[in-house]
C-alpha cells in the first residue's frame, strides 16, 4: 500500500482530485466506485471545479456507489441517493443512466443485494474512492465481516449508527440496515484510493497500515490488493 501523508482535508481533497483527474483523462469512458460520508466532498468539490474549468468530462463516466441505507426512499434527504445529487451528479455532465447506486426500495432487499453484485460482476470498477470508519469499516463492511463477502444486507454497528447520526435528527431516525458492496466487490477494483481525515481516524488507519490483515478491521483487506493509495491528513495519519 502506498501511503500520502498531507497537512489537511485541503489538501487531502486536492491530492485525491489529481489522482481522479489522471485517470479520467487517460479513460474517459471509466468507471468509479464512490462514497459518500463527509469525507469525500471536498474531492467532489474539486471535480466540479475540474469539470467547471473544461478540464474534464463526466459524459461517458460510469459510477457504482459503495451503499445505501434501507429503510429511506431514494428521495429522502439523508438516502446517499439524494447525498450523491447533491454533491457531485447535478453539478457535473453525468449521464444518469449511467449512475448506480444499490436499490432498497423493495420488499426483498436480498434480492436486491443480489442484482447489484450481478451488475458489479458485469462492470469492473477502474477507480474506487473510500472513507474509513472509525470501527475501521469499508463501506458498510463492518468489523467480523469476511473477506469473501459480496454485496449484502447488512445490519448496521450501533458505533456506526452512532457515527452517523449527526445527520438525523435522533438515533431513532437512523436506519438499521443498508445494502453494501462487499469486501469481495471492493478489492475487485482496479486501483483503489482511501481518504482518512481527522484524529477519531487515526487508531482504525494504525491498524489498516500497520497490523496484520484482519476480519476485525475490515479496512485492513485492502493489504491484500495490489494497487491502493491511502492518503490521510497530519491527525489521521498520526500513528503511522
Ligand atoms: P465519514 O465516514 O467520511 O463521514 O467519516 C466514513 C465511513 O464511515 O466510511
Amino acid at each position: 500500500m502506498k501511503v500520502i501523508k498531507v497537512k489537511d482535508y485541503n489538501e487531502l481533497s486536492k491530492v485525491a482530485c489529481e489522482i481522479f483527474v489522471k485517470e479520467i483523462k487517460k479513460n474517459p469512458s471509466l468507471t468509479l466506485g464512490l462514497a459518500t460520508g463527509s469525507t469525500p466532498i471536498g474531492l467532489y468539490q474539486n471535480l466540479i471545479k475540474e469539470y467547471e474549468k473544461g478540464n474534464i468530462s463526466f459524459k461517458d463516466v460510469k459510477t457504482f456507489n459503495l451503499d445505501e441505507y434501507c429503510e429511506l426512499e431514494r428521495s429522502h434527504p439523508q438516502s446517499y441517493y439524494t447525498f450523491m445529487h447533491e454533491n457531485l451528479f447535478s453539478k457535473i455532465d453525468i449521464n444518469l443512466d449511467n449512475v448506480h447506486l444499490p436499490r432498497t426500495d423493495g420488499t426483498d432487499l436480498e434480492k436486491l443485494a443480489k442484482e447489484y453484485n450481478e451488475l458489479l460482476l458485469q462492470n469492473q470498477i477502474d477507480l474506487q474512492v473510500l472513507g474509513i470508519g472509525s470501527n475501521g469499516h469499508i463501506g458498510f463492511n463492518e468489523p467480523g465481516t469476511s473477506f469473501d463477502q459480496e454485496t449484502f444486507v447488512v445490519e448496521l454497528t450501533q458505533k456506526t449508527r452512532e457515527d452517523n447520526k449527526r445527520f438525523f435528527n435522533s438515533i431513532d431516525e437512523v436506519p438499521t440496515h443498508a445494502i453494501t458492496m462487499g469486501i469481495k466487490n471492493i478489492l475487485a477494483a482496479k486501483k483503489i484510493v482511501l481518504l482518512a481525515s481527522g484524529k477519531a481516524k487515526a487508531e482504525a488507519i494504525y491498524k489498516t497500515v500497520k497490523e496484520q490483515p484482519t476480519p476485525d478491521v475490515p479496512a485492513s483487506a485492502l493489504q491484500l490488493h495490489p494497487d491502493v493509495t491511502i492518503i490521510v491528513d497530519e491527525e489521521a495519519g498520526a500513528l503511522l
